[in-house]
């Protein structure tokens, strides 16, 4: 069975009319979606959608991550229309600002100071700026292979770049401390921060937990060379640890950036650091058209109470521990390699010997042809409106995807 896009293609033959490739970025259908995902969603909620086509969804993108307590979730919705009613955006910020500040200064150990922006680009540039501020170094370190948002000094896209872009950009293997120590001994006193994942989750690739030691040798190298610890948790967020994915590892950053999933699928994006940066951080200019969005951070409020009073990140990994048990049940029945690595709520799915992504396609393709949305080469995410039932119908569904697809590729 396969889905009509037929809504979806018309939608889409008018965007490329007027917007540069129809859609862009991840999800252009040229760049990274395949072509039997819909172009356009029409509607969501808990954890399934309907697309313009009218076709039904089980999700596992949740919005690429920025949907962890389901979506449409009432009581984040209603927190939401409450200050819309009041307005949005202002000549200056609403209370609900201080008030989110509070909020994470309280929930996250290390932070003794908070600030807002939209997107996770916009902060993780701004806290590789205060570092740079703090320190007068130049150089930031990052894992070879990490996204850290679309600034010239991090994009992995091609285009628009001169050479200088990234030339105060040192790179090391992911978990790889000889090469880590190798870097930072190379351009001694002109290193200002390093900024890391929580754990490797690179595109088109497996994902990579750190070794047993890493994180505290990463503390420690860089306590040594002076150099300031970035935690990028756009991403994971409070997925593993309802206070931060450091306390998850067991480590303390200097500074951690997060926006996935802080707002629920409202825009905002937040940087938390340490009282020794904040003088630095005053100094390096950070302003938005419409940052002070209340709506935004009103929902962030209400989301980050949410995922305290539920323990949402151990109730996550509950699921995801369930769903990939299940997966590995219907691998083995069917004798495929197939693999989900990474934390269990947000697992990249993966074939042993698929290096070219031909199977991993083919399988999401005929999932999709099911009614699952499971992404072929990003980590998929499960959120909290997840229940079992929506875990056991994906299960088998996408155990029957297994089957057709084993009988395919033995014709
Ligand atoms: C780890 C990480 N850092 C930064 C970003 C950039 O965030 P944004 O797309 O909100 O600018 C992303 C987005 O996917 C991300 O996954």
């Amino acid at each position: 069975m396969s889905f009509s896009h037929k809504i979806s293609d018309e939608y889409f033959a008018r965007a490329a009319n007027v917007i540069p490739g129809g859609i862009y970025g991840h999800v252009a259908p040229v760049a990274g979606l395949p072509r039997h995902f819909p172009h356009y969603i029409r509607t969501a909620e808990g954890c399934r959608f309907e697309d313009v086509d009218g076709n039904q969804w089980l999700d596992f993108m949740c919005g690429f991550g920025t949907i962890l307590h389901g979506y449409l979730h009432p009581e984040i919705e209603s927190a939401a229309l409450a200050q819309r009613q009041l307005g949005a955006v202002f000549n200056q910020p609403s209370p609900v600002m201080v008030e989110l500040a509070e909020s994470l200064t309280q929930k996250v150990n290390f932070a003794d100071w908070a600030l807002f922006a939209k997107n996770g680009s916009d902060l993780t540039t701004w806290a590789v700026r205060v570092a740079r501020e703090y320190s007068g170094k130049p150089y930031v370190v990052k894992a070879r292979g990490a996204y850290h948002g679309v600034d010239a000094w991090c994009d992995p896209g091609l285009g628009g770049k001169i050479k200088e872009d990234k030339s105060k950009v040192l790179e090391f293997t992911w978990n790889d401390i000889d090469e880590l120590k190798r870097v930072f001994s190379s351009h001694r006193n002109q290193i200002s921060s390093i900024i890391l994942t929580p754990y490797h989750h690179a595109a088109f690739s497996p994902s990579v937990m750190p070794s047993e030691t890493f994180w505290a040798d990463v503390e420690t190298e860089c306590q040594s060379n002076n150099i300031i610890l970035i935690l990028d948790d756009v991403r994971v967020g409070g997925r593993l640890n309802d206070g931060g994915s450091h306390k998850y590892f067991d480590f303390t950053p200097d500074m951690a950036v997060y926006s996935k999933g802080l707002g629920n699928g409202y825009a905002i994006s937040a940087c938390v650091g340490k009282d020794f940066l904040k003088d630095a951080s005053k100094e390096v200019f950070l302003t938005g058209s419409c940052w002070n969005d209340a709506v935004a951070m009103a929902a962030a409020i209400k989301s980050l109470e949410i995922s305290h009073s539920e323990n949402v990140a151990e109730s996550i990994l509950a699921k995801g521990d369930y769903f990939v048990k299940g997966m590995a049940e219907k691998a083995s029945e069917n004798e495929l390699p197939f693999i989900l690595t990474g934390p269990t709520s947000m697992p990249y799915p993966w074939f042993e010997g698929d290096e070219n992504l031909f199977r991993i396609q083919k399988f999401c393709e005929i999932a999709a042809g099911k009614g699952l949305y499971f992404h072929p080469h990003h980590n998929w995410f499960i959120s909290n409106a997840h229940g079992q039932n929506d875990l056991d119908e994906a299960i088998e569904l996408a155990g029957e995807a297994m089957r057709d697809l084993v009988r395919l590729e033995s014709v």
